[in-house]
């Protein structure tokens, strides 16, 4: 038996710390062990007790506890643990980790640590936003932090945007994800080395419930990606990645292992789901091919076609004020077809399905790419109209069977409809 895994909690001063609470429950259900340290904000909040009850563990509030320094150093606390998690990490918090800033416990244990740290931010939207905390964010990034991009909602300040707290059953997921990654093969459903049931956090089910896809791994693409072309700069599209959320949301409801590669999007990561955020196509198709094997993969990302053949280190600057002369020209070179890899690839998934996105012809387009692509189906999307980044979906099923069209429905009926046929198939 393995030893169980041990998390330091560094909680922050917000109102998302009450969250914390849920978090500590899931940690220690999952066989692991965590010990919190409370900023001095973070306690207006969430008292010591609470923490300590939940987890079991002493609470670390002060640099300057002498018993503290005699059977626990501040930098042995953070050197025993597996992963130092901060959450909620506020602006001020992400502020002076980026600055190196040491100046309670928290923060000089941040300093002293020489283990991999995940920070998930939580603040106003606006403060999320600000110039300062997105450059904070980079730097924390830079320096080898993984920073969880926050949820967007309805928010306790009355605004709305993104700065919510992922709920606690995503940043328990991004832990596993950094203790140990997702199953890579269906034979592995049940419990695995840290004791923690993959379909852990999974909506419940009425004992008499079918759960047709329990077993099954499915791997999703969503999102756009984003080819950066200088430090501010990059290629996008206006995919908001709702329909693969909806489709990670309906395959975990019917009880599969969902692992969702999404690329920048501003959704909560579904129920029961494994999620890894990316940026680029080339990260994109690192992820897919680092969760396979899987029984079943479905492609619903808008992949950028392109990336700029360089990334220039520095902001590229405007170079001419006369406005009639050419500018230098942005040379792209092609991203990888991660669909049409995976369709080659010798663990390729059983059912391979691929999106489309088109505007006219939409069969006969479909039909050349399932060839093309060699995939096993299409689901075209008809992006005439307001689709790309909308509530609503009108699709086109093409097999090599034959080709079925869904007419406009809401994305989580055509996510419904898709694992129901599925489902039908394998
Ligand atoms: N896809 C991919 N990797 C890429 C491009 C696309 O995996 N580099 C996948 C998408 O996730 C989708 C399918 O291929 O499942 C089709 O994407 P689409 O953009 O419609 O097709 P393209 O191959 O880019 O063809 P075109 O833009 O010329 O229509």
């Amino acid at each position: 038996m393995t030893k169980a895994k041990h998390i330091l909690l560094i909680i922050g001063g917000g109102i998302a710390a009450y969250k914390s609470s849920e978090l500590i429950r899931l940690i220690k259900k999952s066989g692991m062990t965590v010990r919190c340290v409370l900023t001095a904000s973070g306690a207006q909040f969430v008292t010591p007790m609470t923490l300590a009850a939940l987890s079991e563990n002493e609470v670390h509030t002060t640099l300057w506890s002498l018993k503290d320094e005699t059977e626990m150093g501040h930098i042995q606390l953070s050197r025993e643990a597996d992963l130092v998690v901060v959450c909620p990490a506020t602006a001020n918090l992400l502020a002076k980790m980026a600055g190196g800033i040491a100046d309670d416990l928290a923060t000089t244990l941040l300093l002293a640590t020489d283990t991999q740290v995940l920070a998930v931010p939580a603040m106003n939207v606006r403060m999320w936003d600000h110039p300062a905390t997105q450059r904070n964010i980079e730097q924390l990034r830079a320096d080898g932090l993984v920073v969880m991009p926050p949820d967007e909602g309805d928010m306790a300040c009355g605004e709305f945007g993104p700065g919510r707290l992922p709920e606690p059953p995503a940043v328990m997921a991004e832990i596993l994800r950094h203790l140990g990654g997702p199953n890579k093969s269906s034979a592995l459903i049940g419990e695995n080395e840290l004791g923690r049931n993959p379909l852990e956090g999974q909506p419940a089910f009425a004992p008499d419930q079918h759960r047709p896809l329990h077993g099954k791994h499915v791997l999703i693409t969503a999102g756009p990606t984003r080819e950066p072309i200088d430090p501010v700069r990059y290629i996008a599209n206006r995919s908001s990645g709702r329909q693969g959320f909806a489709i990670a949301a309906a395959a975990a409801e019917a009880g599969a292992q969902v692992t969702l590669v999404a690329g920048p999007v501003h959704l909560p990561t579904p129920a029961g789901v494994m999620r890894v955020d990316v940026e680029t196509a080339l990260e994109m198709e690192a992820a897919v091919l680092d969760a396979l094997p899987s029984d079943i993969a479905i492609m619903v990302a808008a992949v950028a076609d392109w990336r700029a053949d360089s990334r220039a280190e520095q902001k590229i600057k405007k170079q001419k004020s006369d406005a009639l002369a050419p500018l230098a020209p942005l040379a792209l070179v092609e991203n990888p077809d991660i669909l049409a890899g995976l369709a080659k690839h010798e663990q390729r998934p059983g059912l391979l399905i691929g999106f489309a996105a088109e505007t006219e012809k939409i069969e006969e387009h479909a039909r050349a790419k399932l060839a093309k692509k060699g995939c096993d189906w299409i689901v075209a999307n008809d992006v005439s109209g307001d689709v790309m980044g909308g509530a609503e979906n009108s699709v086109h099923i093409v097999t090599a069977g034959g080709t079925e069209i869904w007419e406009r429905l809401p994305k989580p009926e055509v996510a419904r409809r898709l694992v129901a046929k599925i489902i039908e198939e394998i």
